[in-house]
């Protein structure tokens, strides 16, 4: 699988030659200046939770693109609501297989009201399941014994969890984590974005490495194969 980070807690993964796009937080976001936008591969957009840093750019990358836009039903009532119809929705303890793999919709410790208002509904972390690998987009969250489900049920390759501490996890919880999900490889996000959730890179990679675990911080644009 090839992973592309385009800031904050968006990434691209290149699942059985399918595009899914996690969360695009990109024009916005002045560390992802040197993204092109209008770039971005995605034949999938999902949706962890309705904030702005998680949604900014899904309506004008669907529009483009044609992606199907996967999330939780509220958030999918937002997207049809302006227009775009090719769009799949879910919920907590759902599966569903998709061309490329499984996805399968677990709790996020968070909150998850639109930019507009309107409801989000609850926030949702996802299991993509796949010929190719496993792993787990943690979405915005608290440290959960409910990933204690995850580590029991699913066997993941990796996770992508937040480390910017403030709104979610901090680089102690997200250690812990790994031990819930029994899987010690974590590509971290929702760090750096914004003042509340700068961390110190250097810190938080030995950290990990001092817990036996493994902290993966990619450069904004770049890609890596895992
Ligand atoms: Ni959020
Ligand atoms: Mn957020």
């Amino acid at each position: 699988m090839n992973i592309t980070y385009y800031g904050h807690s968006c990434f691209g993964v290149e699942v059985n030659g399918k595009h899914i796009l996690f969360d695009p937080y990109i024009t916005p976001n002045e560390l992802a200046k040197n993204i092109n936008v209008g770039k971005i591969k995605a034949d999938y957009i999902l949706i962890s939770h309705g904030h702005y840093d998680h949604i900014a750019d899904a309506i004008s990358i669907a529009k483009r693109t044609g992606a199907k836009v996967v999330s939780n039903f509220e958030i999918v009532t937002w997207v049809n609501n302006q227009g775009e119809e090719n769009t799949h929705p879910m919920n907590i303890g759902g599966t569903w297989k998709f061309d490329f793999g499984s996805v399968k919709c677990v709790l996020a410790v968070h909150s998850s009201t639109l930019p507009d208002g309107s409801t989000g509904g609850n926030p949702m972390g996802f299991v993509i399941e796949s010929s190719e690998g496993s792993f787990y987009y943690a979405g915005d969250t608290a440290l959960t014994y409910d990933m204690k489900l995850i580590g029991d049920y699913n066997k993941v390759d990796f996770s992508f969890l937040p480390i910017g501490d403030n709104f979610t996890m901090v680089v102690e919880s997200a250690i812990n984590a790994t031990g819930f999900i029994k899987c010690n490889k974590v590509i971290g996000m929702h760090y750096d974005t914004f003042g509340y959730i700068k961390i110190n890179k250097e810190d938080a990679v030995k950290k990990f490495k001092d817990a036996g675990c493994e902290l993966i911080l990619l450069e904004i644009g770049e890609t890596k194969s895992i």
